[in-house]
């Protein structure tokens, strides 16, 4: 006994420290997990589109934290879907850097284009779903690409489906949907992947008001949870209401960028 008191305490205490600083790790690296996405940068970007006389973006320069809720504005034309295709690295910038987490997203080789891509969710004005699936099958879908196996595709599919509250629509096809119903299945197939970021275009142009502004509740309630949203939109209605931060283009170029409303005179 006298052998073993001191260091017996000193030992076991040990032990116990090293618990709770595997718990720690734990927590950090899941919590890091979801705050994954430091930083956007836009530094200088410029793009015109091949055989085009005016540029779509012009010197466009933005910082996007991590966890923000980012509405883009402006009249037809000015360039909101262009950034969208940007960041999602659909289209590379004629001058400029676009930056995620400091890594110059240009520079991308393939495996990282997909890497990046995994890493963000697409919401479409049109909601791009697949007629002939299901909307669970809808939102498996973009995991079975991913290549999640069968097993976490039942966990985390049902979950997303939960969080867009269309549990009870599993078996449904979209065309037995309506469209606000078919926008949350697009919002589910974007989330289902635990994205870093959202972006959406437009995606409550086919809607009514109402329709458009429970979505954009739920985009706050993704956002909410960690997930960087973008959206580009011309619903001013909407964006009056949740103020969030706004950046306004027009002719491609960077006119307002500050939290608020749509500013629609
Ligand atoms: N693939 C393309 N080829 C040539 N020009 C293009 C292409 N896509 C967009 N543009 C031009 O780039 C500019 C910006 O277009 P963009 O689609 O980004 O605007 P937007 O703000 O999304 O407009 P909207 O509100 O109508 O969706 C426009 O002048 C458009 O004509
Ligand atoms: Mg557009």
């Amino acid at each position: 006994m006298g052998r073993c008191s001191k260091p017996c305490i000193s030992e076991s205490m040990h032990n116990i420290l090293k618990g709770y600083g595997i718990i720690l790790v734990i927590l950090i690296l899941n919590f890091k997990k979801k705050g994954a996405l430091n930083v956007i940068e836009l530094n200088k970007v410029s793009m015109l589109y091949p055989g085009t006389k005016d540029p779509a973006l012009e010197e466009m320069s933005l910082k996007l934290n991590s966890g923000e809720f980012l509405f883009l504005v402006g009249p037809s034309g000015a360039g909101k879907s262009t950034l969208i295709n940007l960041l999602f690295r659909e289209k590379l910038p004629t001058r400029g850097g676009i930056y995620f987490d400091n890594k110059d997203i240009s520079a991308y080789k393939k495996e990282e284009i997909l890497q990046h891509r995994r890493r963000i969710g697409m919401v479409f004005q049109d909601y791009k779903l697949i007629k002939q699936k299901t909307v669970f099958e809808n939102v498996a879908f973009a995991l079975e690409v991913l290549g999640y196996s069968p097993k976490e595709i039942r966990i985390k599919v049902p979950e997303a489906l939960k969080k867009v509250g269309l549990s009870h629509k599993e078996k449904a096809f979209p065309k037995e949907l309506s469209g606000g119903e078919q926008q949350r299945v697009g919002i589910a197939r974007a989330i289902v992947k635990d994205p870093d970021l959202i972006l959406a275009d437009e995606p409550t142009g086919n809607l009514d008001r109402d329709n458009g502004l429970q979505l954009m509740e739920l985009f706050e309630k993704i956002n909410q949870e960690g997930t960087t949203v973008v959206i580009a939109t011309h619903a001013w209605d909407l964006v009056d209401r949740m103020q969030k931060r706004v950046v306004a283009l027009a002719g491609g170029k960077l006119e307002r960028d500050e939290k608020g409303g749509y500013d629609h005179e």
